[in-house]
């Protein structure tokens, strides 16, 4: 008889340990550890001592029937996953509740059903009736989709073992799912690692795709289906920011396809509208001529995108001065910071200096270090910076400006959009094929920026010039004074 055995299984990460303990020791979590029968995550029938049976090994150039891939009929999904759904393949959504995950995959099974593809949408959190509501609201009500509210793992792959094999499944969600192998409950470690392994077994057999939802935690782990993340081909994660309209799909990891292209998408009374010119979504509700503010060109994936960076620069009345950013990498701003500090004579210790990325993007580039720098300064200065004017470019801890990848890709958004003039690294005019038609303003090092937005600047009130004891008259140039000068 098998032995059972109760270990105590972090509910954040999977480690497994003898006793109870308040903090595990593999992530760091508080509180996290719960009591589970691990004892049969490994079904009876497979341990038993059984001979292995032979099986046929093939070669690379085998032929299969069907095309590898099957486009979703959404172009910014497709673009996420790197050309549609593979065969066989298993993707896991993860995002907030809330922000948009079944709307998405309604979709996605709708256009797939209406283009006469077999597509089913399990839904283990809400009942049939809820789905129909929602497919009604969204207009696709007439979609021919099989539809179900189920849980349990075994009944759904007999059901979807008969007749023809399903192109794309739908789990909503990972965590509502369980399976009669492992005894733990619903939602524990043990049954989303074990329910993910039959299903992820039932995609390679039959060749039909699944999609996985899985809710993120509050600090942005996928809670329990974290221990799914490894066994899955694809993960892709739906972000944006409750307020926003903003959607943005973002691949983590893609066995088939590139983790850095993102799916941009805006939540309407209709469900979610592909946005495919990302950039003018984010530029809609720019603030012209606040100091402050910079449009960043920068590339996300193969494609251009234009985007706002608002910087606020304010007097601290604390000890230590804050640094916020969202959006952004806290330590790429705190280098920028430095860069300032010490190259280019900038003051910043007395202030609370504020970062935001508009539209709720996340920016991974180092180009970006460029427009930070003009917003802080322009911030600072009190200075707007022209409104017609995009900035890229990767500032070094010497502070010279680096040039960056895809000049020519860069300048012909903004051109499109009807920008004037780029602010780019010197070094970077070699590459350019053609301009657009912008004006090129190539800086070599920051202190030339700083010091071409300083004299723009109009001195703040009394208040801050007096913090830093400099009259009004000279305080432009007093707070850019290089230190050797
Ligand atoms: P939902 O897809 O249920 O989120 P998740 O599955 O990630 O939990 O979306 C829920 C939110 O989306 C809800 O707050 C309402 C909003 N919504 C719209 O704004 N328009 C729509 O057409 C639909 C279907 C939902
Ligand atoms: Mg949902």
């Amino acid at each position: 008889m098998a032995k059972s055995t109760l270990s105590f299984v972090c509910q954040n990460c999977g480690a497994a340990y003898n006793r109870w303990q308040g903090k595990c020791e593999s992530c760091g979590e508080w509180n996290t550890l719960a009591e589970e029968d691990t004892s049969g995550s490994v079904p009876v029938s497979i341990r038993s001592k059984r001979r292995g049976r032979t099986f046929a090994l093939e070669s690379l150039t085998g032929k299969s029937n069907d095309a590898p891939r099957l486009s979703s009929g959404m172009t910014e999904l497709d673009r996420v996953t790197g050309g549609g759904f593979v065969r066989g393949s298993v993707l896991l959504v993860g995002g907030d509740p809330g922000i948009g995950k079944s709307t998405l995959l309604t979709q996605a099974t709708s256009m797939l059903a209406r283009a006469g593809h077999r597509a089913v949408y399990i839904s283990g959190e809400e009942a049939v009736a809820q789905v129909r509501l929602r497919a009604e609201r969204l207009g696709l009500a007439d979609a021919p989709v099989q539809l179900a509210s189920e849980t349990s793992v075994e009944d759904i792959v007999s059901t979807l073992s008969e007749g023809a094999v399903p192109r794309l499944i739908v789990i909503d969600s990972i965590q509502t799912m369980w399976t009669d192998t492992v005894e733990s409950a619903p939602g524990t470690v043990t049954q989303v690692r074990a329910s993910a392994q039959a299903l992820i077994r039932f995609a390679k057999k039959s060749g039909a795709a699944i999609i996985l939802v899985g809710h993120v935690t509050k600090d942005g782990q996928i809670a329990g289906p974290r221990v799914v993340e490894h066994m899955v081909d694809a993960v892709l994660s739906f972000e944006g920011e409750g307020s926003q309209h903003f959607r943005i799909l973002r691949a983590m990891k893609n066995r088939f396809g590139p983790t850095d292209e993102i799916g941009v998408f805006e939540m309407t009374g209709l469900g979610l509208r592909e946005v495919s010119n990302p950039s003018e979504l984010f530029l809609s509700e720019r603030d012209l001529g606040s100091p402050g503010t910079a449009v960043f060109a920068g590339i996300e994936g193969t494609r251009p995108v234009l985007v706002e960076l608002q910087a606020l620069v304010a007097p601290t009345t604390l000890g230590t001065p804050r640094r916020a950013v969202v959006g952004w990498d806290p330590s790429r701003l705190s280098m920028v910071l430095a860069v300032l500090e010490a190259h280019c004579g900038v003051k910043l210790s007395g202030y609370d200096v504020y970062l935001n990325v508009a539209g709720g993007l996340r920016i991974q580039e180092p180009a970006a270090d460029l427009a930070a720098a003009a917003a802080l300064v322009s911030s600072l200065v009190n200075a707007p910076l022209p409104t017609d004017a995009v900035y890229f470019g990767e500032i070094s801890l010497s502070g010279a400006v680096r040039p960056v990848a895809q000049t020519s890709a860069r300048l012909k958004e903004a051109a499109k959009l009807g920008f004037g003039r780029a602010v780019l690294p010197e070094s970077a005019r070699g590459e350019i094929g053609s301009d657009g038609g912008l004006t090129l303003n190539s800086v070599g090092g920051l202190t030339s920026l700083v010091a071409e937005i300083a004299a723009r600047g109009t001195p703040r009130g009394n208040r801050d010039t007096a913090r830093e004891g400099v009259t009004e008259k000279n305080a432009t140039p007093t707070r850019f004074r290089r230190e050797n000068s």
